[in-house]
């Protein structure tokens, strides 16, 4: 077995500065990397088994039916590279498949990264198992020196893209191509648009599981920075928003109210917003769009039931 995890100074707090500048702008925002300290991991996983949350089941039902095809379109690869595993569990299609000899994980959340990895390595003990705690955004190309050479390909599931704006997404994917290099490939899942009433439902689950996940934001930031959100004042909404064409999350202040948040004091209006995620929806050919702008020319597209996976070279 060959497992290293590396935590980069990276993956370690910018939360303060960020959440701070976020609460003192108008409107209130704080970037959804955030959302996933331990518990946060934990909550995502179970609003993926909820049953309004379609995305997570389809995008594996769509892996399982075409996975000999994807394959056999990939080729060869020598390193697959994950930006924001998690658990490290939909990787494991191809681990089986495309046979690479190396895999490097990178996740904001290092320490559940490192257990799930780890357990991986344990499996396929002929894969160089690599996990980074580094936030990827602020420093994806500090990954490089782990990178071994030959072909590489980056995988990109669960339409965490989504989760950027057009122009962001395309400066990421860009990234993705530098990252790859030239002969590199992208395997990429996102999430189609789709009826509005279908994707309202998929964030507002009868459960009370993804207002958990928003809410732990605020409990976080109580934890970590010694806030003091009384989490019974602020109120989960979501919704999407067709003219953008995104599902929007926010926090909403049911009283008016004064918050104190790393030493430091933030008003909340009555019925005022914190953002704290966009969820970008696609068509397929806008997708591809974007991918081309960033240098990546589409191979071939899978779709099922509102979800979309597609290969780039
Ligand atoms: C929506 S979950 C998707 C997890 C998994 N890829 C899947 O498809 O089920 C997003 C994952 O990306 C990670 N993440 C979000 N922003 C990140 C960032 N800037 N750098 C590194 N990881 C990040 C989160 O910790 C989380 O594990």
């Amino acid at each position: 077995m060959s497992f290293r995890f590396v935590d980069l100074p990276a993956a370690h707090d910018d939360l303060r500065a960020d959440v701070l500048a976020g609460l003192a702008a108008q409107p209130k925002s704080i970037p959804p990397k955030y959302f996933y300290d331990e518990a946060g991991c934990r909550l995502f996983e179970a609003i993926c088994a909820q049953p309004e949350y379609a995305l997570c089941r389809t995008e594996r039902a769509l892996m399982d039916a075409h996975l000999s095809e994807i394959a056999a379109a990939i080729g060869a690869v020598d390193c697959i590279i994950e930006p924001g595993a998690g658990d490290c569990v939909k990787v494991r299609a191809l681990l089986d498949t495309v046979h690479p000899s190396q895999l490097v994980v990178l996740d904001i959340a290092g320490e559940p990264l490192a257990a799930a990895a780890g357990a991986l390595a344990l499996e396929y003990s002929g894969v160089a198992v690599s996990a980074l705690g580094m936030d990827f955004i602020r420093s994806l190309e500090d990954a490089t020196p782990y990178l071994m050479g030959g072909r590489r390909l980056v995988y990109y599931p669960g339409s965490s893209i989504g989760n950027f704006t057009p122009a962001e997404a395309a400066a990421l994917l860009a990234r993705f191509r530098k990252l790859a290099g030239e002969a590199g490939q992208l395997l990429i899942g996102f999430d189609l648009k789709k009826d509005p009433v279908e994707l309202h439902r998929a964030y507002n689950d009868v459960a009370g599981v993804t207002a958990a996940f928003n809410l732990n934001l605020l409990a976080r930031l109580n934890r970590e920075l010694e806030a003091d959100f009384d989490l019974g004042q602020f109120r989960h909404y979501a919704f999407y928003n067709p003219v953008a064409g995104r599902v929007e999350m926010h926090l909403i202040s049911l009283t008016g109210q004064t918050v104190r948040v790393a030493g430091q004091r933030f008003h909340f209006a009555l019925g005022e917003s914190v953002h704290t995620e966009n969820s970008w929806k696609f068509r397929g050919d806008e997708f591809s769009a974007i991918a081309a702008s960033a240098g990546w020319q589409r191979v071939q597209t899978w779709e099922r039931d509102g979800f979309a996976v597609q290969l780039y070279g």
